[in-house]
Parts: structure tokens; sequence; C-alpha cells
């Protein structure tokens, strides 16, 4: 019952309505269905979703559909109007985020066998002789979609080369954005990647995950079981229930403490078709830790995932977080993180004893969060508020400017969508 009870939880949070501070945030994002293009109107031009133009972020499988958390496409094209059409492997109601250029991010809800206007140079103001860039993002991890079609109307798709920096974020629903206004689009994973600016990335997290994958994994989360990341990050899909729908294995199915349920079996995910990160940011422990992974376990399951990261990616560097828990401890707060101090092994594994915080030789780099989160920054749903991941990310971003030397290349485009919480009274 508990395992049910758990899961039509992770699925009605998938959906729920967003509060802030107990008000319901207005979710009626314009409705941009059209009819569908294809065959019926000769100034479109249709592109197979295969068409070497469309440029693919984060993890996507052989049939275009699309895992993990904040998974994109990308393309240029020169025309007045961009349509977008989904594949039947779509979650209902999909919230996607999508813009032109560096223009605000717009909201929309897909759907399966749905065909949708998300560019218009009337509408939106852009040129259409000239070659924009078009980008759409999933905003949430437990729902994805398919691409089936990409339609220019009165124009042509360009390629646009991948920028030449890349990260890869690993963790849980922490990374993942859950709980979060706007989930993958408000983590600080996002603010973080988006914020380095010109910078290709992948989220690879999802609620519920541990390091540890023992016994199949103790961890849970929006699946009837979830794997630790020491197994799932080779695999091209997370272990949501739409996973376990899609590469469901029963002789893969385990019964093991106190859940019991299939177990998705994703492919490897293809490392040789993708290049690597240059940076590789590790947030994994908070689930380890409410579930009964011991220190031991939890410190192999953490190198064992870092040598495969470098087993694929020899060159990456590795910035983990510390783990931020804040208790009451008389008349203030202090963070009392159980795994904190095997996290800082792991670091020391790697640097000869060394946390290696500002950027020595070793390849692993510890980054603390003491002093930047704050126990009001976590929300009573156990995460961090939506003020919280914009200060993880900037500080972040100034981590990465000082350690690596990596430049903010971005001057202006929205970051971090509907924040702009301020006060307009002047006179009080
Ligand atoms: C064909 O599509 C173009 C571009 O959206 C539009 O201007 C035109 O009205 C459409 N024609 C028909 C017959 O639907
Ligand atoms: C999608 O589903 C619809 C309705 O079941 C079906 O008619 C159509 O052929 C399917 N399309 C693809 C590409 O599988
Ligand atoms: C669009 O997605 C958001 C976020 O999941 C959801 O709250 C909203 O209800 C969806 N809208 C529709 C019309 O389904
Ligand atoms: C995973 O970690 C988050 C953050 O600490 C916590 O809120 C959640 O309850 C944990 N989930 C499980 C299944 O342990
Ligand atoms: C936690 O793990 C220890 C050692 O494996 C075991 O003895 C104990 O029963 C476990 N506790 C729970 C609540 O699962
Ligand atoms: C993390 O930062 C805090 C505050 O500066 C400091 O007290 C603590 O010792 C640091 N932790 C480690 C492992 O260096």
């Amino acid at each position: 019952m508990r395992f049910l009870a758990l899961i039509a939880s992770c699925v009605y949070l998938a959906s729920a309505k967003i509060l802030q501070n107990g008000q319901v945030r207005i979710t009626d994002y314009p409705d941009t269905t059209i009819p569908s293009i294809a065959g019926h109107n000769s100034s479109w031009r249709t592109y197979p979703r295969n068409a070497r133009e469309l440029s693919y972020k984060g993890r996507w499988d052989d049939n275009y559909i699309s895992w993990w958390t904040a998974p994109g496409l990308k393309f240029g094209f020169q025309g007045s109007q961009v349509a977008v059409a989904f594949g039947n492997n779509t979650s209902p109601e999909v919230l996607i985020a999508y813009r032109v250029g560096g223009l605000d991010w717009q909201l929309t809800n897909v759907s399966a066998g749905t065909t949708h206007l998300l560019a218009d140079s009337q509408a939106t103001g852009f040129d259409s002789g000239t070659t924009q860039t078009f980008e759409v993002r999933v905003t949430n991890w437990d729902y994805g979609v398919q691409i089936q079609n990409v339609y220019v109307a009165s124009g042509r798709l360009v390629q646009i080369p991948d920028f030449r920096r890349r990260i890869e974020i690993v963790g849980d629903s922490l990374s993942a954005g859950q709980y979060a206004t706007l989930e993958g689009i408000a983590s600080y994973s996002w603010g973080l990647a988006y914020g380095l600016g010109n910078t290709e990335f992948s989220i690879t997290a999802y609620p519920g995950m541990c390091a540890y994958d023992g016994n199949g994994g103790y961890c849970y989360g929006g699946g009837p079981r979830q794997r630790g990341q020491e197994h799932q990050w080779l695999k091209v899909s997370d272990n949501s229930e739409r996973a376990v729908a899609m590469y469901g294995n029963s002789k893969n199915t385990i019964h093991v403490m106190k859940n019991e349920g299939s177990l998705s079996d994703p492919p490897n995910y293809n490392f040789r078709a993708h290049p690597p990160a240059d940076i590789t940011i590790i947030n994994l422990g908070a689930n380890d830790s409410g579930q009964n992974v011991s220190d031991e376990q939890f410190f192999n399951a953490y190198t064992k995932l870092i040598d495969e990261i470098r087993r694929q990616w020899p060159r990456t560097q590795f910035i983990i977080l510390n783990l931020w828990h804040f208790t009451q401890s008389g008349s203030t707060w202090i963070t009392d993180s159980p795994l904190d101090n095997v996290i800082q092994n792991v670091a020391r594994h790697y640097n000869r004893g060394s946390l290696n915080e500002n950027g020595g030789q070793g390849i692993v780099h510890y980054f603390n969060t003491t002093g930047i989160l704050e126990h009001n920054d976590i929300s009573p749903a156990g995460h961090p508020t939506d003020v919280a991941d914009v200060k993880l990310a900037s500080h972040l971003m100034q981590y990465i400017k000082l350690v690596f030397g990596w430049d903010l290349e971005q001057e202006g485009p929205e970051v971090q969508h509907q924040t702009t919480y301020w006060n307009d009274e002047v006179n009080y």
C-alpha cells in the first residue's frame, strides 16, 4: 500500500497546481495547438525529426523521446513561423519552455499527436530574413516529449554549431528542481548551466535517486523502483514509470526492502555519439542518507560513479556538492548532514587527502555550500526555494569562473523565468 501511495503522490506532484506561499500560481498558458500541417499547406517546409539541422540537448533515445530533467531541442531557422509536431510517446499536457534567440521563455502545454505553432515573426517581432535560433525545453523530469516533425513557414532550417563548453549535472530531486515553481527550468542546475552562457548541458537528475545501487537500489522516486546513479547514469533513460512502460522488463522484477516493482531496462547511453562534459557536477546523498545506506556503501557507490564517468570522459573535472540539512540548535539553526563527511572523503580519495576546494591539481573539487544556503532557503517540502536555487547557481557560476577560468559569457537573455518579484509600493 505504501508503494502505491508513493506512486500516486509522485504522479500527483507532477501535475499538481503550483502554490506560491499558499496562492495558486496561474498556469493557464496560451494554447499553441494548430491543425496538422503535413501535406496540407505548401508554404510550410517539413523536416523529419532526424534532420541534421536539429540538435538534441540532454538525453534522448533512438525514437526521439526525451528523458531525465529539462532535455531540449535547438536549431537555427530563417522563416516567418516555426511549428513542432509531437509524437505519440509524448506525455499528457507536458509543460514546455520555448523561445526564439534570447527572448524571454514562453510556456505552453503539449500532448501526444499535436502540432504547435511556437514562433511567429509577426507576433514576436523577429526578422524572418536572418538566421534565428529556436530552442524548446521540457520543464519536468517525469514527463517527456517525442519529436515527430519540425516545420518552417516560408523558409528553411539552418544547422547551428554547439557551444564549445559543456557541463553535466548528476543528481536527485535537488538537482531536478523538484518543488521549485517551474521545476527543471527553475532548478539551480538550470540557473548554473544557462547562467554560465554559451554552455551545452545535460541534467541527469531524477527525484529520489541515491548514488548507491546495492540490491537493485534502495531508493525510490517517481517509478516503482529507483536504481542508484552508479547504475542509471550510464543509461539513456531514468527509471520513471514512463521508462518502465517503455523499457520495462518483467524478468527484472525485484523484491527487496519495502517496495516491489518492475525496473526499466533501457539501453546504455551512447557516449561515443556525444562530446564529453568538461565539468561534471554531482549532488547526491540526500536520498542515500534517508534510506539506510551505510557510509561504506555510499563511499563505494560515489567513487564507482566517478570512476564510471571518468571511463567515459577521461578529462572531465568534478565538482561534488556537500549536503545541507538544517536543524534547530538552541536559539539558532545549524547544518547537520549525516553523509557530508563521506563526501569529503570522496574528494580526499582523489586528491591525496585534500578537499581541493580552490582548484588544486586534483580532478575532484569539494564545493562547500555552508554559508550560502540558510535554513529558510529550504522550503517546507524539504527542497531549495526558488531563491535558494538562484543563490546556489550564482555561487557555482562564480566558483567555476574562479577555479576553471570560464568567463560568464551571457549578456542579458532571460535565465530564470517568472522570478520578477519586487516591491511596487513607493509610499509606505
Ligand atoms: C499556410 O501557412 C501560411 C504560414 O503560416 C499561412 O500564412 C497561410 O494562410 C496558410 N495557408 C492556408 C491555406 O492555410
Ligand atoms: C499515433 O497514434 C495515432 C492514433 O492511435 C495513429 O493513428 C498514428 O498512426 C500514430 N502515429 C505514429 C507515428 O505512430
Ligand atoms: C500545464 O502544465 C502545468 C505544469 O505541469 C500544469 O500545472 C497545468 O495544469 C498544465 N495545463 C494544462 C491545460 O494541462
Ligand atoms: C530524497 O531527498 C529529499 C531531499 O532531502 C527528501 O526530501 C526526500 O524525502 C528523499 N526521498 C527519499 C525517497 O528518500
Ligand atoms: C539498516 O541497515 C542495517 C545494516 O544493514 C540493518 O541492520 C538495519 O535493520 C537497517 N534498518 C532499516 C530500518 O532498514
Ligand atoms: C565549510 O564551510 C564552513 C563555513 O566556512 C566551515 O566551517 C567548514 O569547515 C567547511 N567545511 C569543510 C569540510 O571545509
